[in-house]
């Protein structure tokens, strides 16, 4: 059994966007976790994590539906304000869910303010292209935005299930062109979700400014995000093979999460040729 002793990680401040850019310029590792209640925040915040994203994954990991399709606007701002009550240090990211943001850019600056008062730091939206024009006028208004690209978990029935995005040339120029764009539109951070890491190496190479944080898009990603319950093997079932059971070397959740933060920074994960597409 290993322990991670708190001595392992430098001292905290609250974290900030322009400290999340420091270190992407420096070539620090960026780690972020999903959570969805303010006991872990606490553990998370103390064992070093990062980033923490209120991600509608919480549908299925939490509420136990199907998918993120049904997660509703005053869920997420529900959990974002149990989150923020637990949180010192850490940079607190909150997905505008399904139907919230896709109607109009007036829409997704009502849905996105709910978040902010919520006490969400930057709000995430899935999706290239369209969603471009959107990111401009968010952040022009002041608020934060992460993209999602790749498998984008809100389209998984358009999609045709959770596929690995970008595997052909004319998928991986789309995936590259869109990153673009959302670079240009203002996206300070974008979630990269299963791609091959090729494509998603090239989106940071293309985009420095952007900070890109991987899950299941290989070690060349600025940053990497896993859903809290799949990296601590909570998840019953086949887990995808991007996802590390750090409880396996025992311990405490607060140890695996520290190994979690350390392996990120480290860069031992993700492995490319274990978690790698
Ligand atoms: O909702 C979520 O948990 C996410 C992560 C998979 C990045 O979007």
């Amino acid at each position: 059994m290993s322990s991670v002793t708190p001595a392992a990680l430098p001292a905290r401040k609250p974290m900030n966007l322009h400290r999340l850019r420091e270190m992407h310029s420096q070539g620090e590792k960026i780690t972020m976790l999903t959570c969805y209640e303010s006991s872990m925040t606490r553990v998370m915040d103390d064992a070093g994590v990062d980033c923490i994203l209120i991600g509608d994954s919480l549908g299925m990991v939490v509420q136990g539906q199907p998918s993120t399709v049904p997660v509703t606007l005053d869920e997420i701002a529900y959990h974002t304000r149990c989150v923020v009550r637990g949180n010192r240090n850490v940079w607190i990211v909150s997905d505008l869910p399904f139907g919230s943001y896709q109607e109009s850019r007036e829409q997704a600056l009502r849905s996105s303010v709910a978040l902010m008062q919520a006490g969400a730091h930057m709000v995430k939206l899935e999706g290239g292209g369209w969603t471009a024009e959107t990111v401009h006028f968010l952040t022009e208004r002041g608020i934060p935005v992460c993209a999602h690209l790749g498998l984008t978990p809100q389209s998984v029935h358009a999609l045709g299930g959770y596929r690995i995005q970008g595997r052909d040339p004319a998928g991986a120029e789309t995936l590259r062109r869109h990153a673009k764009e959302l670079a240009q539109a203002g996206a300070a951070m974008a979630v990269l979700e299963l791609m091959p890491s090729d494509v998603a190496a090239d989106v940071q190479a293309d985009n420095p400014g952007m900070i890109t944080i991987g899950i299941g898009a290989g070690q060349r990603t600025a940053g990497q995000v896993l859903v809290m319950h799949d990296m601590l093997h909570i998840t019953r079932g086949k887990l995808p093979r991007f996802v590390r059971n750090f409880m396996a070397e025992g311990g405490s959740i607060e140890d695996a999460i520290r190994r979690f933060v350390l392996s990120v920074k480290d860069g031992s994960f993700p492995d490319e040729a274990i978690h790698g597409y």
